[in-house]
């Protein structure tokens, strides 16, 4: 067995943080309602889900999101699993706020959820609570209805976000 230290606080510079949360591989979701009769939205690596009962899920948002205390003010929020052919359409959706959704089909329920139609999966949620933590926010979102894509063998493979890139899964054997 090897032994390293591993150094102290000095090394936790943003830098090398983001490097290291980097090698940690994640999907990522677009985040979108309407607002006022616009849709607003972003995407997002740091969903996962929370609980089966409730049913929750969360993502983080960053303090100085200039989207998100407008989009946290329609009653109901959409989320959906991007697709690994959605590379394009994330880096969109985190991009100019008036081209987020330029070309895309999406679905508006009438409490303002917004989802992508050609999602993996897709959540009408409601916030549950927002918990802060430091630079970011934690948002837990309460499911009020699921939507998901083929299942089984057809299904579609989720965009994987993994050190500052995209990626797809591997075929498994
Ligand atoms: C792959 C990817 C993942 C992202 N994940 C997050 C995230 O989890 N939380 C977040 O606040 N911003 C995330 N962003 C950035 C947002 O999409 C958006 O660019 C950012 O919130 C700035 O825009 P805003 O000021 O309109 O919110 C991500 C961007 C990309 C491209």
């Amino acid at each position: 067995m090897t032994i390293t230290s591993l150094s102290t606080n000095q090394d936790l510079d943003a830098k090398r943080l983001r490097e290291a949360f980097g090698v940690f591989p994640s999907g990522v979701v677009a985040v979108a309602s309407e607002v006022d009769g616009q849709l607003i939205g972003l995407a997002a690596s740091s969903f996962t889900s929370v609980s089966l009962e409730p049913a929750l899920v969360s993502f983080s948002v960053a303090n100085t999101s200039k989207t998100w205390p407008t989009l946290r003010q329609a009653a109901h929020l959409g989320v959906t699993i991007l697709a690994d052919h959605h590379g394009e359409v994330c880096r969109r959706l985190a991009g100019p706020v008036e081209h987020r959704f330029d070309d895309l089909d999406v679905t508006r329920t009438g409490d303002g959820a917004v989802t992508l139609d050609d999602g993996l999966a897709m959540f009408d949620c409601s916030v549950y609570r927002e918990v802060e933590a430091g630079d970011h926010t934690i948002v837990i979102l309460q499911l009020h209805a699921v939507g998901a894509g083929i299942q089984g063998a057809d299904a579609g493979r989720p965009l994987v976000f993994h050190r500052s890139g995209f990626g797809r899964l591997a075929d498994s054997a």
